[in-house]
């Protein structure tokens, strides 16, 4: 079992990589992003109440994604490890999954956190937002987007750094190249265990 957290501000290129990787290493991707936007479509109560925080740039309550996240762990008990892209993003969260993997056998192997400046980041976003469909895409949400993971994501790199999980990734350059510089990483941790 390996389980990796891609980390990084909105824009940094998470779920760019993910797909990437998911694909080479037959991980399971778990993007809480992702899960509440179904949740919307599908105008699930969990959904409706989600889209109001989202709507604003703030996180969604922890409880609320801690449950998605257990249900989707229990919905793939025989994964060869999972992917999270956009969790955990409080240090709360991180407790919990770290609890979670634990009742389950297992734990976090490394954190791959991208590292992009906030002028490219925003540049990013709103022009993704041109085509997205995605309404947190326009540059005041970004910028709540960006203000909510300074205050309450960032630290959850410190959370993971204490037991020497993190690695930092420039996410600025080519898409493949930053792809190579992440499985650099992840081919050493497993290579080592
Ligand atoms: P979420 O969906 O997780 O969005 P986010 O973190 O704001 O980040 P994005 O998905 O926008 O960016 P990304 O890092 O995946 O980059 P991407 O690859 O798309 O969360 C949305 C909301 O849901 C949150 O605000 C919150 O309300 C809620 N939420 C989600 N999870 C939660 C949780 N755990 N707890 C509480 N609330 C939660 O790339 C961005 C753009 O850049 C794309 O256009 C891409 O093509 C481009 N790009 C990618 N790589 C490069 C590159 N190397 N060079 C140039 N452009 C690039
Ligand atoms: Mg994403």
């Amino acid at each position: 079992m390996f389980n990796l957290i891609l980390f990084g501000p909105p824009g940094s290129g998470k779920g760019t990589q993910s797909e990437k990787l998911i694909e080479k290493y037959g991980l399971i991707h778990l993007s809480t992003g992702n899960l509440l936007r179904e949740e919307i479509a599908n105008q699930t109560d969990l959904g409706t109440a989600a889209k109001n925080y989202m709507d604003k740039g703030q996180l969604v309550p922890d409880e609320v994604v801690l449950g998605m996240i257990a249900c989707a762990l229990d919905n793939n008990v025989h994964a060869n490890g999972f992917l999270f892209d956009g969790f955990p993003r409080t240090v709360a969260q991180a407790r919990g999954l770290d609890e979670m993997l634990q009742q389950r056998g297992s734990g976090i192997d490394l954190v791959l956190a991208l590292e992009v400046t906030e002028d490219e980041l925003v540049q990013r976003l709103v022009n993704r937002g041109k085509t997205s469909g995605r309404s947190d895409d326009n540059e005041e949400v970004i910028r709540a987007r960006i203000v909510e993971y300074e205050n309450k994501t960032a630290p959850v790199a410190g959370h993971y750094a204490e037991a020497g999980k993190v690695v930092y990734i420039k996410g600025e350059g080519g898409v493949d190249d930053i792809f190579h510089e992440l499985c650099g990483q992840i081919n050493a941790r497993t290579r080592m265990a």
